[in-house]
């Protein structure tokens, strides 16, 4: 399906919609690809530098709250597909201010979707609104069971509320409007460009410049992790192939309890770095628990792979070293991210741990 598409996709400057807009860009040489993104502390256009003059990309600084900015991109640009992937998205700043995950997850989602609906009525068809969601709507686990799609729905932390709102209108305004929609709910992604204020960026931050690796609790909360690039390419056959009104779960097959996964970054980066083994997880810090933490995440992705034929296409161990390479690589895309305002938050955050 290499039809002419004009296609929306927000957030396209973070960590996951920069892989999601490098992909469609690339591969997609026909379809004119729009990255809406209000540019947030996690929104950074250092991420698309590769692809930022490429005929078919365009960009524009806006927020998906502004109603009247997102009309007036569906209007000029004849927008026909939305990938939606804007969103505050770490847990631990939704603890610490509730509200901005409210205002963005959910009004600005709903703000998105009666664009979508107003611009596409009486003409439904051919139309797609994609929304990219998480598992962590389908709540904590206790036992050795797995998210499906068919999972009631019971998000534990303000992060997670809100996103499972935002999943709620996306099927009202289907139900309700018949705005033709897909939902994704992915777990946990690692890969380049990932902001390191999140688990895996910030050890290996960490372990580069020797400062102690903060692990919540006990470290004994899992969570299954999935290559970024994995995840593109699964949003790219869900947008293509998946069936309107549609859930379908990510995942990587790939559980690790936080410690054990930081004791094996401790020991590629000893590699890496030239350092004894075991030098690095001396850093290793428990810290007090996140407040509500969920114990564990865990993804049964098996209608994806039966009905659009997706699963995951590298071994946690290889894409864990490729990723420590290119933050390696990559030390001043880190200095840059690590700088101002993320580093004013990051002393506030572990001040009190
Ligand atoms: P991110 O925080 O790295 O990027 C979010 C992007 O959205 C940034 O570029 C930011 O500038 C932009 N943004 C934020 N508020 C905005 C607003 N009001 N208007 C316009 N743009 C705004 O997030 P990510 O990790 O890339 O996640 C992307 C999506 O995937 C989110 O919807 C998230 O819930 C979902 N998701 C993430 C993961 C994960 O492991 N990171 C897993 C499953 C699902
Ligand atoms: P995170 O990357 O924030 O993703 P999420 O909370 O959405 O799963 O955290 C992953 C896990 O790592 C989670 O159990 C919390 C834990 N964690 C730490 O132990 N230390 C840290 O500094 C961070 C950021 C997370």
């Amino acid at each position: 399906m290499t039809s002419k598409r004009n296609i929306l996709i927000t957030g396209g400057a973070g960590f996951i919609g920069s892989h999601v807009v490098r992909r469609f860009v690339t591969k997609y040489p026909d379809y004119r690809i729009i990255n809406l993104d209000a540019l947030t502390y996690a929104g950074n256009l250092e991420n698309l530098r590769d692809i930022e003059n490429a005929p078919n990309y365009g960009f524009v600084k806006a927020d998906i709250c502004d109603g009247e900015a997102v009309a007036n991109v569906f209007k000029e640009f004849a927008i026909d597909g939305v990938i939606h992937l804007a969103a505050e998205s770490h847990v631990d700043r939704s603890i610490t201010d509730p509200l901005a995950f409210v205002r963005t997850n959910v009004f600005g989602t709903v703000t998105l979707l009666n664009v979508a609906k107003e611009a596409w009525k009486g003409a439904m068809e051919g139309k797609r609104f994609y929304h990219v969601s998480t598992d962590e709507v389908y709540g904590s686990l206790h036992d050795d069971s797995l998210f499906l799609e068919t999972t009631p729905y019971d998000p534990q932390s303000p992060y997670s509320a809100s996103k499972a709102s935002s999943d709620h209108f996306v099927r009202a305004y289907g139900n309700t409007y018949k705005l033709p929609f897909v939902v994704s709910n992915c777990s946990n992604n690692y890969g380049s460009h990932h902001f390191p204020e999140k688990l895996i960026p910030l050890m290996i931050n960490n372990i580069r410049n020797n400062k102690p690796l903060p692990v919540y609790g006990k470290g004994e909360n899992v969570r299954d992790w999935l290559w970024v690039e994995d995840h593109a390419a699964a949003i790219d056959t869900i947008f293509h192939n998946g069936v309107n009104g549609e859930t379908y779960n990510i995942g990587g097959h790939n559980e690790w309890k936080n410690i054990d996964l930081v004791h094996l970054l401790c020991s590629i980066m000893d590699r890496k770095l030239g350092r004894a083994e075991g030098e690095s997880a001396k850093l290793i810090t428990y810290v007090t628990d996140r407040a509500g933490h969920d114990l564990r995440y865990a993804i049964d992705a098996g209608k994806i792979e039966r009905e659009l034929g997706w699963k995951p296409s590298i071994r946690f161990e290889e894409g864990l070293e490729r990723t420590v390479d290119w933050y390696l690589a990559n030390t001043e895309w880190l200095d840059h991210v690590t700088s101002g305002t993320y580093q004013q938050y990051y002393n506030e955050h572990y001040a009190q741990r």
